[in-house]
């Protein structure tokens, strides 16, 4: 089912083929709306004391992440959860941790409104920078649509060289396809099958996710550029993503059958961390 898509991926990646990039209907991407939605994304004003841009969360530097295991909202608040990075987002099905918006139409706002984060009301917020809150919400969700990451070592590979990975990292691949299951979820051009799932993460057991299900499969692309790891930033470094799932995830009422301890030597350890640093990409923005 995903295959059709990776072709997609692998041929709009390297060759910069933006009509491959899926468009909703109601929001068509023009160079305007992208470039007056990258300027608000860098906006400040859209927070209410002026102090915080979606880039002061999503740095571009960062592959738009922050490096912070919760994120800094404004005031020095900390919210309950990490910054996810957000590149080929428009391959996405759901968005945030737990799914709760269904279109990046409606996620945009979100980040506005959000007390712990900008802490404005998103009509004021589109009255400070001259837009109708409609104009404003196309414009940021069609920028954040063309933020891809892509020809990733692993990408090369995939399009036949042979090369691209060296022997420690395709032995990464095979366990990552085979014995270590990972591909169980993280699966197709962005490594998620874009459901959720029970892993045990997490240090606090009142964030359920989404209820009843878990949290978001994320994209691993630049997951080796962002650490810490996981909803809540709870695993330090990709060693200890590697260590967490050998051991099984962490003991969690409804945790995925998936999820059972997985015998890797040191070695298989290591060249699992090595493929997973191999999709580090590309990263692009705007038109
Ligand atoms: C204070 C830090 C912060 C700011 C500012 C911020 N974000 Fe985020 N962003 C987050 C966090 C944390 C999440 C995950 C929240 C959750 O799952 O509940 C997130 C989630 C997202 C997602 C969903 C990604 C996915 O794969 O599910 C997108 C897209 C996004 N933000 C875009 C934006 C845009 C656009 C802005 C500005 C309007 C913005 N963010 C401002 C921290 C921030
Ligand atoms: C049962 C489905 C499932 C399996 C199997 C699985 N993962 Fe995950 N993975 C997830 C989910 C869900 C999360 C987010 C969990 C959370 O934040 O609470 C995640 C998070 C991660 C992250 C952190 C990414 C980030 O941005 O925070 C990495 C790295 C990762 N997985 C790698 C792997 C590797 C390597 C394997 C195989 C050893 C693997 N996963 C197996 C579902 C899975």
């Amino acid at each position: 089912m995903n295959w059709l898509l990776l072709l997609t991926l692998a041929i709009e990646i390297p060759l910069g083929l933006d009509r491959f990039l899926p468009v909703p209907v109601g929001n068509p991407l023009t160079a305007e709306k992208v470039a007056k939605g990258r300027q608000l994304f860098f906006d400040k004003r859209l927070s209410r004391d002026g102090t915080v841009a979606c880039a002061s969360c999503h740095d571009p530097a960062r592959a738009f992440s922050d490096g912070h295991a919760r994120a800094l909202g404004m005031g020095g608040q900390r919210g309950p959860r990490r910054t996810p990075r957000i590149a080929n987002r428009a391959w996405g099905r759901s968005f945030f941790w737990d799914g709760r918006a269904a279109t990046l139409e409606q996620q945009v706002l979100g980040p506005i409104a959000n007390p712990l984060e900008m802490d404005l009301d998103p009509a004021e917020a589109a009255r400070r920078v001259g837009l109708s809150l409609e104009e404003m919400r196309a414009a940021l969700a069609s920028y954040v649509r063309t933020i891809r990451s892509g020809d990733s070592a692993y990408d090369r590979y995939l399009a036949g060289d042979a090369a691209a990975l060296d022997a420690g990292q395709k032995q990464g691949l095979d366990l990552f396809r085979g014995k270590a299951g990972c591909a169980n979820c993280h699966v197709g051009p962005n490594l998620t099958d874009e459901d959720f799932h029970y892993t045990g993460a997490g240090e606090d057991a009142r964030d359920a996710g989404r209820a009843g299900r878990g949290f978001k499969t994320p994209s691993l692309r630049d997951a080796a550029r962002t650490p810490p790891y996981m909803h809540d930033g709870s695993l330090a470094t990709l060693e200890a993503v590697v260590d967490f799932y050998n051991d099984g995830g962490k003991s969690h009422p409804r945790l995925d059958a998936e999820m059972q301890p997985l015998g890797l030597s040191l070695g298989e350890k290591r060249n699992l961390v090595r493929f997973l640093q191999s999709l580090n990409g590309r990263i692009r923005d705007g038109f």
